[in-house]
């Protein structure tokens, strides 16, 4: 049996005295396919679902798609899993227009995303005009060229190199969407910004904000989910932040309010490649409890 990426990365028994947090992670063979098997939950999981705890479910639990334990019952979880896995940053696009009844519903589905304050400061700009797209990729381009002249980029040879033939690869797909993110002050940034820079605890607590931004957590979410629901249509993607180094260009050419920033480019096209699997750290790499 070909097993997941994630059990490749896990080979043999991994002992609980390589972490200092206590994980126990069963040997290789004994996992089970989702990799949730071998690690110890104060809680059980709810289980798989179809299967609730003593069969009949009550009607407003059924009404809410949720079964007892509240494990979703609308989507197989195998299913699921093997979406998100199977989705890979896609770069060489068919010459195959986009419908965009398919670009729609995926960002319709993508502003479900958790968003802060529910203020939905995103928005989307699908550019399927090909002049366009190319002029935004000449900019990212020009971009390029002029950061790779510069002697600082020197040191970096090789990178610089591939960096000048892959940054504006988003001109050879059919569909690009770029991602705006809407400019949003909370109650704490009001309260930040009135107290001033003279309060060094207000400063700190105002550079953790910036750190963190919640309008750009906010536009991640979207993109995320956007990524994926067009990978359930059969459509390549690759979220792109490199393209802000050409923000104001690309701003003037899609006409962004000034309230407004650019922030990604995501081209969109049928897959004319097929990427091998860039590989995930083993999960106990990345968690920790705290129990
Ligand atoms: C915030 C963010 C910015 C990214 N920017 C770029 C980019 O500018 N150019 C690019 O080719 N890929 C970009 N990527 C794609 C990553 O390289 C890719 O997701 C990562 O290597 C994992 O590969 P996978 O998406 O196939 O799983 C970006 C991804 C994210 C989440």
């Amino acid at each position: 049996m070909k097993r997941p990426e994630f059990y490749r990365a896990q080979t043999g028994q991994i002992k609980k005295d390589i972490f200092s947090w206590n994980l126990k992670i069963k040997p290789y063979e004994d996992a089970d396919e989702q990799g949730w098997e071998g690690i110890k939950f104060n809680h059980p999981l709810p289980p798989p679902a179809g299967e609730g705890q003593d069969g009949e479910e009550s009607a407003p639990s059924r009404s809410r798609g949720m079964n007892k334990t509240g494990g979703s019952k609308m989507i197989d979880w195998k299913e699921l899993s093997d979406l998100v896995k199977t989705r890979r940053s896609i770069r060489r696009f068919q010459d195959r227009p986009v419908p965009e009844e398919i670009l729609v519903k995926a960002v319709e589905l993508a502003t479900w995303a958790p968003n802060s304050g529910n203020q939905q400061s995103w928005r989307f700009y699908i550019v399927t005009n090909r002049e366009l797209i190319h002029k935004m990729a000449d900019a990212v381009k020009a971009k390029t060229e002029l950061m790779a002249s510069w002697p600082e980029a020197k040191q970096f040879g090789e990178t610089v190199a591939r960096w000048r033939k892959t940054s504006d690869f988003f001109r050879g797909a059919p569909a690009c969407i770029a991602v705006l993110m809407g400019r949003y002050s909370s109650i704490a940034d009001q309260i930040l910004h009135a107290r001033g820079e003279q309060d060094p605890v207000a400063r700190e607590v105002h550079s953790w904000r910036d750190l963190g931004a919640s309008c750009l957590q906010t536009v991640a979410a979207a993109s995320t989910y956007l990524c994926l629901f067009l990978h359930y249509f059969g459509l390549g993607t690759t979220w792109m932040a490199g393209p802000i180094q050409a923000k104001r260009e690309i701003e003037e050419l899609l006409q962004v309010p000034p309230d407004w920033d650019f922030v990604a480019v995501i081209p969109v096209g049928y897959p004319a490649e097929n990427p091998e699997t860039r590989p995930r750290k083993p999960v106990q790499e990345v968690i920790k409890f705290f129990r």
